[in-house]
């Protein structure tokens, strides 16, 4: 095996992203994700790390659950939508049943080939930056895997930098965007999400072919409003608090607009200056308020 390319004692770049050092997950066994087996009703939920991945993996279990009722499960979401780069390419995952979920933080060019080759649908969730990076400050306190910010100010530039797990959120966002007619991408903000879970279910079940009754869409919304979700040990990571992997809250605060109450003014001006600068000719609107 080559040495890493260490980002930091805590992370080793590949291809462009940021990956754990303490993870079992070798570049070699990430480019042998290119080659896992992908089914033509596979799902994939796709995110930058804080993005509303958990939220959508709920989302996404309700809407399977209620078209294909026989194939409920009550077991953890991490189970039910396991995650492709935590594994190498040949375990257990392929054999669960069809059609199955995978999540990933992947950037596209690393996506197994089958995603474009079999036009495989797939979930891109997004959200403001700034939330994320909050979001993302209170992770690295408490996911054992990461290093812990040594202050808010170093790990709002480490983002800025790209300097952080997975690396930037401008290049994943952009890269994204620029295939996903190609991979066949649907496209949700986090904050749409919180303006109108049942719309964005609905438009959600449209491009996943799936023709729910309203009573069933008002209980797929139920489960996955912030308050069911962080009572719910399926859908909330609490085992994960409970092995000790995790040390903070999981659900932390599920809100937009968090970042006011961390971001200086002179740190908003430096961050709406990089946006503007890596975002230049991005299509879609970089307003994220509600
Ligand atoms: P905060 O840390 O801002 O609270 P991910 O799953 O990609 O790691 O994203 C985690 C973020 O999504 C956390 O944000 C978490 O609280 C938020 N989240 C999870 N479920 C949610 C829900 N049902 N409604 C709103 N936000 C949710």
């Amino acid at each position: 095996m080559d040495s890493l390319d260490l980002v930091s004692p805590y992370l080793f770049k590949h291809k462009g992203s940021n990956f754990l050092v303490k993870d079992k997950m070798q570049p070699e066994d990430l480019d042998a994700l290119q080659y896992f087996e992908i089914r033509s009703t596979d799902v994939f939920l796709i995110s930058y790390p804080k993005s509303g991945t958990a939220w959508m993996q709920q989302i996404l279990v309700q809407i399977m659950d209620a078209a294909h009722p026989e194939q409920a499960e009550d077991v953890s979401n991490r189970l039910r939508v396991p995650w492709l780069e935590e594994r190498s390419a040949d375990n257990p995952l392929r054999e669960r049943p069809d059609p199955r979920i995978f999540g990933t933080h992947l950037p596209p060019d690393m996506l197994p080939l089958g995603v474009k080759a079999k036009q495989i649908k797939a979930v891109y969730v997004w959200r403001n930056p700034k939330d994320v990076l909050v979001s993302f400050y209170h992770f690295a306190h408490s996911w054992v895997l990461l290093e812990t910010p040594t202050s808010f100010e170093d790990f709002f530039q480490q983002f800025l930098d790209g300097k952080v797990y997975m690396g930037s959120w401008f290049d994943h966002v952009r890269e994204y965007y620029a295939v996903h007619k190609q991979l066949n991408i649907h496209f949700v903000q986090y904050e749409n999400m919180l303006k109108d879970l049942r719309g964005e279910v609905v438009k959600l079940c449209a491009f996943l072919g799936k023709d729910l009754m309203d009573d069933t869409i008002d209980h797929v919304v139920k489960m996955s409003t912030f308050k069911s979700m962080k009572t719910n040990p399926n859908a909330n990571y609490k085992d994960l608090v409970e092995k000790g992997r995790y040390l903070g809250e999981t659900m932390r605060k599920g809100v937009a607009g968090d970042w006011k109450n961390y971001f200086t003014v002179a740190q908003n001006e430096r961050f709406d200056e990089v946006l503007k600068y890596k975002m230049s000719n991005f299509p879609l609107p970089l307003t994220w308020e509600i």
